[in-house]
């Protein structure tokens, strides 16, 4: 039975944040392929838009595609961390979010700013880089307060992925799945999106 009143469609705020479109611009001029997708973005902006003050940690900036849409959603006191690798990427971030002081950039290897980072002390995690999803797992989850939300998208298939990375997939799910310490959902929207929350206490 269905009632033709009912919404049957997702719908979503996909306003853009005032930036988007010039990273997105510099973004397929340098060829960058990896940039999140507007669904997960405006779900990121709601996340970050969900708490007060919220800390939020980006593994892996990219060009900032993502960085934007959890920019628009953080109030005044909230606080972005983001960390990349690579500074040719980064810096089309830095052009246009850089005069944001809520947010920091960091040029380092996500592998040793896990290492070196805080523990606990982030409401929200975007892990959006191998490690802290596919490795260091537990360095990544570490970081996150209780009560806070760890995220990752890219579960579907993407050109992007390297070979042998389709078989990690399933078995990063399965893992995050059956882990006690966390309430998890996985969704096959957009780009395949797993939700996290760490209990809080
Ligand atoms: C999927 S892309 C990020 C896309 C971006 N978050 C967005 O929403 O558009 C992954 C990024 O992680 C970076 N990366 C890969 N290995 C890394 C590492 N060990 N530490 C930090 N960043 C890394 C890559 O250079 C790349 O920019």
């Amino acid at each position: 039975m269905s009632d033709s009143s009912f919404p049957d469609r997702n719908r979503l705020d996909m306003t853009p944040p005032a930036q988007l479109q010039a990273i997105e611009t510099a973004t397929r001029t340098l060829g960058f392929g990896m940039a999140s997708v507007p669904q997960t973005g405006a779900l990121l902006r709601s996340l970050a838009a969900a708490k007060p003050a919220c800390r939020i940690l980006e593994l892996g900036t990219g060009t900032g595609i993502a960085t934007c849409w959890l920019l628009d959603g953080l109030d005044d006191d909230g606080r972005l961390v983001t960390v990349e690798i690579d500074p040719v990427v980064q810096q089309v971030a830095k052009i246009d979010l850089g005069y944001d002081a809520r947010i920091s950039f960091v040029e380092q290897d996500a592998v040793s700013f896990m290492q070196h980072a805080p523990r606990s002390a982030f409401d929200l995690i975007f892990a959006d880089a191998l490690p802290g999803k596919f490795s260091e797992l537990d360095d990544a989850l570490s970081l996150l307060a209780n009560g806070g939300v760890y995220i990752v998208d890219d579960l579907l298939p993407q050109d992007s992925w390297p070979d042998g990375h389709a078989e990690k997939v399933p078995v990063f799910i399965d893992n995050m799945m059956a882990r006690g310490d966390l309430v998890v959902e996985y969704w096959e929207w957009s780009s395949g999106i797993l939700l996290a929350r760490k209990s809080g206490g």
